[in-house]
């Protein structure tokens, strides 16, 4: 009863992990698998990885996730993204086996100006949205048994997120331009991986046509990239860290490459209930807290613990500029 659990390396492989770790004696164990072993870029490892574990169910969580570079880096973004994902459906399919694959926010334009649900139109603006959305259709396509859980800004203590970027550029320079002008819904790896675990019990226990389709699982509660950034500066200031100044940008201020959405994902509450989740992933556990006294997020000590916090990462979905050094990424 392996449940598989595609790009390994990455955080909500790793957090899936750290959940299953935790799991009641009984659950699936959990097996992650990431490059070389399984690689959208040598489709014959997709079969293979499948027919060496023979899991009762995969979790995607393979993706091509630098939303810049994938302007330039089409091919690799569509093989990641699209055709990697629907070989992996129909793998699946041939097998019986229930898919679950994530997705992302970046499959809407952003125009709503509200939080989205499941049901409205996606128009996504770049190459990494354009490739995340085709890979969705495809999935649902070719594997009856395919629950795209559609998520945002995820982050967690390890692998590249706006979180560690933003602690490792406090290191480095005492002020930091960062857009303020996209919304989206903070969600814990670790709060995504629990869902994700719970979903895939549910799907074990029996599967139900109703699990198949779209889904949003994101944390509840929304902010900036900028209503972030001075979120973690408070706590990294509490815990004695440098606090930087952090200035209000606009996206046409600054260097990002792909067109962003700038609004937030939202949970259709009975959607996602058919998946045994009931509302929103919650906002207050882990890493990502909801609001404080002051109204503003509050991320937790342990991500201010030496170490944890690392060297500023390339982020994929990230949007912060530096004003005074070169050496963060704009995304
Ligand atoms: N991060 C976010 O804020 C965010 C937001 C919304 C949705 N999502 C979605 O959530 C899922 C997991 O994201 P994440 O944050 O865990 O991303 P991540 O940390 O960037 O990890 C992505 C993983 O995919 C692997 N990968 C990349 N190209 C691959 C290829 N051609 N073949 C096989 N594996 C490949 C990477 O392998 P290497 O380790 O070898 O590079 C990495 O382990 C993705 O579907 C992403 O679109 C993420």
């Amino acid at each position: 009863m392996t449940v598989l659990v595609t790009g390994g390396g990455g955080q909500v492989a790793l957090a899936l992990e750290a959940a299953a770790s935790e799991a009641a004696a009984g659950d699936p164990p959990v097996r992650r698998i990431g490059r070389p072993e399984f690689d959208f870029d040598r489709p014959e490892t997709i079969a293979a990885s499948v027919a060496a574990h023979r899991p009762a169910l995969v979790v995607n969580a393979a993706a091509y996730t630098a939303v810049d570079q994938a302007e330039t880096d089409r091919d690799a973004a569509r093989r990641a993204n699209t055709d990697g994902p629907r070989l992996l459906a129909e793998i699946c399919a041939r097998a019986r086996v229930p898919l679950i694959h994530i997705s992302t926010d970046y499959v809407f334009d952003g125009s709503k100006g509200a939080p989205y649900v499941e049901t409205d139109p996606t128009a996504p603006l770049g190459v990494y949205g354009a490739t995340k959305l085709a890979g969705e259709q495809a999935a649902l396509a070719v594997n009856a048994r395919t629950a795209v859980l559609r998520t945002s800004w995820v982050i967690s203590h390890t692998g590249k997120n706006f979180v560690r970027t933003m602690i490792g550029a406090a290191r480095k320079t005492d002020s930091l331009r960062v857009v303020a002008d996209q919304r989206g819904c903070p969600t814990s790896a670790a709060d995504l991986a629990t869902a994700i675990l719970q979903v895939a019990r549910r799907m074990l226990d029996g599967w139900d046509d109703r699990y198949a389709g779209v889904f949003h699982a994101a944390g509840s509660g929304e902010t900036t990239w900028h209503g972030l950034a001075e979120a973690v500066f408070e706590d990294a200031d509490r815990h004695g860290l440098r606090r930087p100044t952090v200035t209000p940008i606009t996206t046409a201020d600054g260097t990002v490459v792909a067109k962003v959405v700038g609004v937030a994902i939202s949970i259709a509450p009975g959607k996602i209930g058919i998946l045994g989740l009931n509302s929103a992933l919650s906002p207050g556990s882990q890493y990502y807290l909801g609001a404080n006294s002051s109204g503003t997020p509050s991320i937790r000590q342990m991500f201010m613990c030496p170490g944890d916090a690392g060297p500023a990462a390339t982020n994929p979905n990230v949007p912060a500029v530096p004003s005074n050094t070169d050496s963060l990424p704009s995304e």
